[in-house]
C-alpha cells in the first residue's frame, strides 16, 4: 500500500503547521491543520475552548477533527502537540498513513511559540520553560512511536520538508521491492 496520508506530530513550536503546508505544496496534496479545523468546527478559538470548557473538552473536539481529516486521501495533517500524546494514537492510524515526529527541545519550542504569538494555554503561567520541559518529557515516549523522527533545530523549513520527502520516497521504494 502506498503512502496516501502524512501525519505530523510533535511538541508546540516544532513547526508542524509550517512544514505541513510546505510538504503538502510539494506533494500537490491537501493540507489540514487540525487546530484550525477544531476552531472552525467549534466556532471558537482554542484559547476560548480551554478557557470556557477546559482541556478535556478540547481533546474531544480535537479527536473528532483529526478523525475527520484522517478520512481524506493525499492529505498532510498537522496535529496539535497533544494529539499524539494519548495512548494508542500512533498505533492505530489508518492504512496508508505515515507519522512523522518533528523534534524540538523545550527552549527552542518556547522561543518559536513566543515568536509566532499564537495562544498556547498549556504554556501560560509563571515558569513556561519548566512547564514546557515537564510536558515534553511526558510526551516524548508517545512521539517516539512515530514512523520517523526528523530533527528541526537549526534546520530551515525547506530542509525539514526535503528530508521528509526523501524518507517518504524510501518508504515507497521499500514497498515496491517487497
Ligand atoms: C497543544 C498544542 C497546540 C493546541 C493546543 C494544545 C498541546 O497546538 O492544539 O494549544 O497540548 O500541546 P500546536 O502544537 O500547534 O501549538
Amino acid at each position: 500500500m502506498s503512502v496516501e496520508r502524512v501525519v505530523l506530530v510533535g511538541f508546540m513550536g516544532a513547526g508542524k503547521s509550517v512544514v505541513g503546508r510546505a510538504l503538502a505544496g510539494r506533494l500537490g496534496w491537501r493540507f489540514v491543520d487540525v487546530d484550525d479545523l477544531v476552531e472552525a468546527q467549534a466556532g471558537r478559538s482554542i484559547s476560548e475552548i480551554f478557557g470556557a470548557d477546559g482541556e478535556e473538552a478540547f481533546r474531544l473536539l480535537e479527536a473528532k477533527a483529526a478523525a475527520d481529516a484522517m478520512k481524506g486521501r493525499e492529505v498532510v495533517l498537522a496535529t496539535g502537540g497533544g494529539w499524539a500524546a494519548q495512548a494508542g494514537r500512533l498505533e492505530s492510524l489508518p492504512a496508508g498513513t505515515r507519522s512523522v515526529w518533528l523534534r524540538v527541545g523545550a527552549e527552542e519550542a518556547l522561543r518559536r511559540a513566543e515568536r509566532d504569538g499564537f495562544g498556547r494555554p498549556l504554556l501560560e503561567g509563571d515558569d513556561p520553560l519548566e512547564r514546557a520541559s515537564r510536558l515534553l518529557s511526558h510526551r516524548v515516549p508517545f512521539y517516539e512511536a512515530a514512523d520517523v523522527r526528523v530533527d528541526t533545530e537549526g534546520r530551515s523549513v525547506d530542509d525539514v520538508t526535503t528530508r521528509i520527502l526523501e524518507i517518504l520516497q524510501e518508504f515507497e521504494s521499500e514497498i515496491g521491492t517487497e
